[in-house]
């Protein structure tokens, strides 16, 4: 990825900055004014604030609303042009929906809405009204808004070498945005959450663009490359185990996926936190797993072409892994926290591993192999198997492209959680949904446990057609010890083809704003 950094285009971070001036005086090439919906023909009064920015243009936002052009509805957009009235040369009306269902959410998408109208025009600088609210904070909307503009910002544009044909004349990109907060007492609580919005969102960034970088450019080898430069950067101990090593340690599991491919295999670990060598430990050891096959060809099992493409983005949640670690040294989360990556490449050949092949993992465990394709659970049993027993983490949460099975379930609207410990498993429910991210659970029983035992090994590699989500979780299980753990199967969520208000298609980053809240939880939780 280094060639990429270098001729890198876009994705220079958004200075983001919070202040308590006036609007309507604010010196800028977009004011944006989020608003709630507004009520029916006759109530239609507009909030205080607005109402300020209203009078100085002369009562043309009350205007296009008594025209019913802009009532502040989801997604509603409509752009003003003051001609000198007031010092912003644009004036962008944002609709947030009802108030009554008002949250964070829904502003971070108006802030990432606001951001592609802005730089569809040319760009520039933006300040922003955040939204005056009982039902948000305006702390909670400056992180939401922080957050928005700069997934929204984010594009995978290194590799082309043309700009882009359609309006190129007039996009362009937004280097600053102020975030105008009503009063000087409130400024504090929302710089330090804008703070926080930032880092979120530029780690995300960083976990989108490893899972977009293509897999001739980011084999295992360059993945942990970008781990280490990702480490070096924000104090994260990092420690990437070699071939050699992985075999001394009999990682076998994770040795066959790999064994079909030039390109080898690495285990990256980064920590945060770590106990100075020879210390005791002090802090609550968490771990957090990541699948990391670099591409998926299926092996001899092979996909058919059409599955083949996107499989790039197999590396999603080694992706959310390394941004969210990036995130928790930035954030100085209060806990010892490890970051485990499996990296591997999944291909066909003379060397490849085969179905009918008996595996001896990590632990110990023999594996009958009897589909190459499923080889993320190969990949994460010796990664489950190795963090605890270097680590001995008081709960593990693993995150892995692992199923198909999990789209069909979920769709793109949620990622699965399975697992071993139900009030983990709520803890991350109830984070993903105060951070717009959905899990949702899928059980795991020991009849799912029992079906994945083999004849002629300890256990089996799939478990057919039903429950496709449930049965490589229940494989999972077999190596995932007794402590709490959590299985994240985000297949259905890692990469996308639909725009959206924050991001424009590809790898979505999926994974790193929950980790966080879950970890931000942690300790009160007491699971
Ligand atoms: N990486 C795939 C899962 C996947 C499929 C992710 C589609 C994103 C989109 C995984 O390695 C895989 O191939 N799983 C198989 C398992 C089967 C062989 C038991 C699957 O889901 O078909
Ligand atoms: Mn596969
Ligand atoms: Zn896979």
């Amino acid at each position: 990825m280094a060639a990429a950094t270098s001729k890198r285009r876009g994705n220079a971070t958004i200075q983001v900055t919070v202040a308590s001036r006036t609007p309507a005086e604010e010196t800028t090439d977009w004011l944006v004014v989020m608003m709630t919906s507004l009520g029916g023909e006759d109530d239609a009064r507009l909030p205080t604030r607005v109402r300020a920015i209203d009078r100085t243009l002369g009562g043309r936002i009350a205007a296009v609303v008594e025209m019913g052009d802009f009532r502040g509805a989801r997604d509603q957009r409509l752009a003003l042009y003051p001609e000198g009235k007031a010092a912003a040369a644009r004036v962008l009306l944002v609709g947030l929906g009802d108030e009554d269902g008002l949250d964070a959410d829904r502003v971070r998408r108006a802030a990432g809405a606001a951001l592609q109208a802005a730089e569809q025009r040319g760009g520039g600088k933006l300040a922003i009204v955040l939204p005056a609210s009982r039902r948000l904070r305006s702390a909670a909307s400056a992180g939401a808004v922080a957050e928005g503009l700069i997934l929204a910002s984010y594009r995978f544009d290194q590799y082309t070498t043309q700009p882009p044909r359609n309006g190129a004349a007039a996009s362009g990109r937004v280097g600053q945005a102020v975030l105008l907060v009503e009063r000087a007492a409130e400024t504090r609580a929302a710089r330090a959450a804008a703070g926080r919005g930032v880092n979120l969102a530029t780690s995300q960034n960083l976990a989108r663009q490893l899972s977009n970088e293509p897999p001739n450019l980011l084999p295992p080898a360059a993945l942990a490359r970008e781990a280490t430069r990702v480490a070096r950067e924000v104090g994260l101990r990092v420690r990437v185990l070699e071939p050699a090593e992985l075999r001394r340690r009999k990682l076998g599991a994770m040795l066959a996926v790999a064994q079909g491919s030039t390109n080898t295999p690495r285990m990256i670990v980064l920590e945060h936190n770590a106990p100075a060598r020879g210390q005791k430990r002090r802090r609550k050891t968490i771990a957090l797993v990541g699948k990391g096959v670099c591409f998926d060809s299926g092996g001899l099992s092979l996909k058919p072409a059409a599955s083949m493409v996107k499989m790039k983005h197999d590396m999603s949640g080694a992706a959310a892994v390394i941004g969210a670690m990036r995130a928790v040294a930035l954030l100085k989360v209060p806990h010892h926290v490890v970051g485990v990556v499996g990296a591997v490449e999944n291909m066909p050949s003379g060397t490849a591993y085969r179905p009918d092949d008996i595996l001896t993992s990590g632990s110990g465990k023999t594996i009958e192999v009897t589909n190459t394709d499923a080889e993320g659970r190969l990949v994460l049993a010796d990664a489950l198997h190795f963090v605890r027993g270097e680590y001995e983490p008081e709960a593990i949460i693993d995150l892995a492209t692992l199923t198909g099975a999990c789209a069909i379930a979920l769709g793109p609207w949620a990622a699965a959680v399975v697992g071993n410990h139900e009030k983990l498993s709520e803890l991350i429910v109830a984070s993903g949904e105060a951070v717009g991210e959905r899990f949702w659970p899928l059980p795991l029983w020991d009849v799912h446990r029992d079906h994945m035992r083999s004849r002629i090994a300890d256990v089996r590699q799939t478990g057919g057609r039903d429950a496709g989500t449930t049965t490589a979780a229940a494989f999972l299980s077999h190596f995932a010890g007794d402590q709490p753990w959590a299985h994240l199967d985000i297949a259905s969520v890692a990469d996308t083809e639909t725009a959206g208000p924050l991001h424009r298609g590809g790898a979505t980053g999926f994974g790193v704003r929950a980790l966080l809240e879950v970890l931000d939880r942690y300790g009160d939780a007491k699971l």
